[in-house]
């Protein structure tokens, strides 16, 4: 019969994961309102579920008049909280931990006296709560091409988003070092990314079947289908368990599954139980 094999890292992160935590706790532990600012989470399953718990969605602060108000784990600018709390609302700061050392290492660099460069995509939520810690005082640059035009002083300080890639971030890194006197590069790449990809590569390579779940608008979810792709022909995308079909696990020994970073682990769960309900009727 067949092996369902989850790959080694795959759904959401642990800073979305604690995210959710901290919202379906607040809402359990307070009678008052809880919401959250904007989505925790681009599922719209995961919302829905949310709202059934009691963790409501707003899009600002004006449309919350009591209760707390939940920080997304890509954090926010420090007025946002700052406004929260002069509106008499409860913070829950859930933004990750790894944003939050982006955060610190931004302001440092900021106050040592660094020209700041954030290595990331410019109207990102976490991009501009980063830019808000370091004062405003911060140039995004997306790629190497960005740095064209900068006035840029002699020292420069570098931080990154935390989902970009280590190629981009050496790449950026190496067109800026000849143009200045000092750089100083604090890398904040956060690893969950990669290894999700790394360890849908490397599953996908001995599977005869992999299922990719998550939202087929999610960019992340839909790289890691092309990544699993390339080595598993037979690779299907879906967004749940219902689009499932016992047909492709025909002959299948080994299926294998991965998540994009907007999938919690309950839906993984239902999918693997799915497809052991299937392979075991077949
Ligand atoms: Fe997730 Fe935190 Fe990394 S939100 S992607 S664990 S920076």
């Amino acid at each position: 019969s067949a092996t369902i094999r989850v790959a080694e890292h795959a759904g959401a992160c642990y800073g979305v994961n604690r995210a959710l935590e901290l919202a379906r706790r607040c809402a359990l532990e307070h009678e008052e309102p809880v919401h959250t600012l904007g989505p925790l989470i681009h599922n719209p399953i995961v919302v829905e579920e949310l709202a059934e718990q009691g963790v409501g969605l707003s899009q600002s602060l004006d449309e919350i008049d009591r209760g707390s108000v939940i920080i997304r784990s890509h954090g926010v600018v420090p007025q946002v909280i700052e406004d929260a709390q002069a509106r008499g609302l409860s913070v829950v700061d859930a933004t990750c931990p790894y944003v939050k050392k982006v955060h610190k290492a931004a302001s440092n660099l900021v106050h040592e006296g660094y020209d700041l460069i954030i290595v990331g995509e410019s109207g990102h939520p976490e991009v501009e709560g980063i830019v808000g810690h370091a004062e405003g005082k911060a140039h995004v640059v997306a790629s190497p091409q960005d740095l064209d035009g900068l006035t840029l002083g002699k020292r420069v300080g570098v931080v990154v988003q935390t989902t970009q890639t280590a190629a981009n971030l050496s790449a950026v890194v190496a067109a800026l070092a000849p143009l200045v006197s000092e750089l100083r590069v604090v890398n904040t790449i956060c690893a969950a990314t990669s290894e999700r990809q790394r360890a849908a590569a490397s599953l996908a390579s001995e599977a005869d079947i992999m299922i990719v779940v998550g939202g087929k608008n999610s960019g992340n979810t839909r790289r890691l289908a092309q990544i699993c792709h390339v080595a598993c022909p037979k690779t299907h995308h879906i967004e749940d368990a219902a689009e499932l079909d016992r047909s492709w696990f025909d002959g299948a020994r080994l299926i294998g599954i991965t998540a994009g970073a907007s999938t919690p682990q309950a839906h993984i769960e239902r999918v693997v139980s799915a497809i052991e309900h299937m392979t075991a009727q077949s």
